[in-house]
C-alpha cells in the first residue's frame, strides 16, 4: 500500500489530570494527498483542534502516529505551518517586520537579505496585504491580521498548511472574502491544507473532502464527504449547484444527529 503525502494513523490521544483520564480521540486515521484541500467538521469539544496539534507537532498522541512526506512528525515545524482563529502576529512588529521575521527563521541560511525581501512581499501580496506593510497589528482589522498570518504560514513554504477555525472571529462579509483568497492562492500554489471549521458552507466551498468527527468523548471519524465540485468555485453559482446542496445537506444531517445526541445525554 502506498503511503498517503500527509498520513494520520490510529491516532489516539488522553489527557490525564490528577485521577482522571480524559480519551480524547481514539483510533483516528486520515490520509491526505499532495494538494488536497480538507476540512474537518463536528461540534465544539470533539478534538478538533487536538488533532490538529499532534499534526502540527504541539502536542504529542498517546499512541499512533503522523507521517508527513515519508518522515515522522515527533515536534513543530516549518513543514507544517499553522494559522490559529486568533491571530499570533507579534504587536511590536509591523505587517513586514511579523512576516519577514518567519522568512529569516527559515530562509535565513539559504537565501540572501534581497531574496528574503523579496519572498516576504510577494507572500504579503498575495494575501492583498502590502498597502500596510509599515502598520502595527492594531492598527490593521481582524481579517487584515488573519490575511498577514496566512501570509506569514505560506512564506515559510510548508507542506502542509494548518488552518484552524482562520475566519472563525470574523464577520460574515470579511469571512467570504477570505475564503475565496485562500481559494485563489490554493489554486495558484497547490497547498496541501488541512482546516478545522465548523462553518458548513465554507467546508463545502473549499474541500476536496470533509472529515466529519463524531462527538467526545473518545472521538472517531465519523464520515468523510467528498466535494466533486469543479474548481474554479463560484459561491453565487454554487448555491443552486446539486452537488453542492447534496454535500450541505449530508454534513449538516450528519452534524444535526449527533447535536441531539449531545441534548439526549
Ligand atoms: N491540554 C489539555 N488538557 C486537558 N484537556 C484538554 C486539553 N486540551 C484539550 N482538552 C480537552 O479535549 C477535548 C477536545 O478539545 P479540542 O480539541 O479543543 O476540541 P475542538 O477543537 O473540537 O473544539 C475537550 O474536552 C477539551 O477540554
Ligand atoms: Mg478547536
Amino acid at each position: 500500500m502506498t503511503k498517503s503525502y500527509l498520513s494520520i494513523e490510529q491516532v489516539d490521544k488522553s489527557f490525564a489530570r490528577t485521577g482522571s483520564t480524559t480519551e480524547v480521540l481514539r483510533k483516528v486515521s486520515l490520509g491526505v494527498e499532495k494538494g488536497e484541500f480538507i476540512s474537518i467538521i463536528g461540534h465544539s469539544g470533539c478534538g478538533k483542534s487536538t488533532l490538529l496539534n499532534i499534526v502540527a507537532g504541539l502536542t504529542d498522541a498517546t499512541s499512533g502516529a503522523v507521517l508527513l512526506d515519508g518522515g515522522l512528525v515527533d515536534s513543530p515545524g516549518p513543514d507544517r505551518a499553522v494559522v490559529f482563529q486568533n491571530h499570533s502576529l507579534l504587536p511590536w512588529l509591523t505587517v513586514y517586520e511579523n512576516v519577514r521575521l518567519a522568512v529569516n527563521k527559515v530562509f535565513g541560511r539559504s537565501r540572501s537579505a534581497a531574496e528574503r525581501h523579496e519572498w516576504t512581499l510577494r507572500n504579503l501580496e498575495l494575501v492583498q496585504m502590502t498597502h500596510a506593510l509599515d502598520k502595527r497589528p492594531s492598527e490593521i482589522s481582524g481579517g487584515m491580521k488573519q490575511r498577514v498570518g496566512i501570509a506569514r504560514a505560506l512564506a515559510m513554504e510548508p507542506k502542509v498548511l494548518l488552518l484552524d477555525e482562520p475566519f472563525g472571529a470574523l464577520d460574515a462579509l470579511t469571512r467570504a472574502h477570505l475564503q475565496d483568497q485562500v481559494m485563489q492562492i490554493h489554486a495558484t500554489l497547490g497547498n496541501t491544507v488541512l482546516m478545522i471549521t465548523h462553518d458548513v458552507d465554507e467546508a463545502v466551498l473549499l474541500s476536496d473532502r470533509i472529515v466529519m468527527m463524531t462527538n467526545g468523548p473518545a472521538a472517531r471519524i465519523g464520515e468523510i464527504c467528498e466535494v466533486r465540485l469543479p474548481r474554479p468555485r463560484r459561491r453565487v453559482e454554487l448555491v443552486s449547484d446539486p452537488t453542492y446542496l447534496r454535500c450541505r445537506s449530508a454534513v449538516l444531517k450528519f452534524l444535526y444527529d449527533r447535536h441531539r445526541l449531545v441534548e439526549a445525554a
